[in-house]
């Protein structure tokens, strides 16, 4: 065989690999155990083998090339932007990135797990007004001292939100309910105002607080915090 014999089957070899990708996976990371950057971000690189690529990465998400919410490519890095972690549940799957590296075509790959934190928190805001809630968890609420409820509708700062959701009612349901209001994933605090309907087209309602806590402190918002606490002591001291 000669000299460009070979070269040649070599080039009918790599031009039908051409389209085809090496996919090269990487260790699976675990959500909560990513580094949180201080702007509340979760990054992480593609890995690729040949760390001097300058070209363009390809990300996808499970095959597809469209991201998660709350997610976006920054200088090649895949990032979760603050406010991601409330949406955890969403995130889990598989990570994408594609390179074509002189050592040939290849994708990057590694799955994200999110560890099943889904902490449901039965809540019962009878004689309460503030409810001291964890951002990503569920709460089922009950609100009022009743059996039976015929309807709930509440507003998070006077608007609907989706994540509040409501039990069953059926018109006749004769049995009692567990809870008056779900918050899934709950994502930020404010005033809750709901209007319960009773028996008999009753109404009683019923406001209460949310207030996060662990909710991540963006270095923008520390300042406020910082004054926010100052001002607090200020306040007191001149009331004493
Ligand atoms: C992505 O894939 C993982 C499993 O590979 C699955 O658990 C997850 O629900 C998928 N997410 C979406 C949004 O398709
Ligand atoms: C997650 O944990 C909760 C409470 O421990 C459990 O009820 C639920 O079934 C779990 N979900 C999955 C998908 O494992
Ligand atoms: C709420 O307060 C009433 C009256 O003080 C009391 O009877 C009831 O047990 C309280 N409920 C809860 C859940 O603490």
């Amino acid at each position: 065989m000669t000299r460009y014999t070979y070269l040649f089957i070599l080039q009918i070899i790599s031009c039908s690999f051409a389209a085809t990708w090496v996919k090269i996976t990487k260790p699976t990371i675990t959500w909560e155990d990513m580094e949180v950057s201080l702007e509340g971000e979760k990054k992480f690189f593609c890995g690729e083998f040949d760390s001097s690529f300058t070209g363009r990465y390809h990300w996808r998400f499970n095959g597809s090339s469209i991201l998660p919410e709350r997610t976006q490519i920054h200088r090649n890095q895949f990032v979760f932007l603050a406010g991601a972690n409330a949406i955890r549940n969403q995130l889990p799957g598989e990570y994408e990135c594609c390179v074509r590296e002189t050592l040939g075509n290849a994708c990057y790959s590694r799955m994200i797990v999110v560890q099943n934190r889904t902490d449901n928190h039965n809540i019962d805001m009878t004689n309460s007004t503030l409810l001291l809630a964890d951002e990503g968890n569920t709460y089922y609420i009950r609100m009022h001292d009743v059996k039976r409820v015929e309807g709930v509708k509440c507003t998070l700062d006077g608007v609907n939100v989706d994540n509040f959701k409501y039990p069953f009612l059926g018109r006749q349901t004769k049995k009692t309910v567990p809870y008056h209001l779900k918050i899934e994933n709950i994502e930020r605090g404010g005033e809750v105002n709901c209007d319960l309907r009773l028996h008999k087209k009753e109404i009683v309602q019923k406001t209460f607080d949310i207030r996060l806590l662990r909710g991540f402190i963006s270095s923008s918002q520390l300042p406020q915090f910082v004054y926010l606490i100052v001002f607090t002591i200020i306040g007191y001291i001149l009331r004493l």
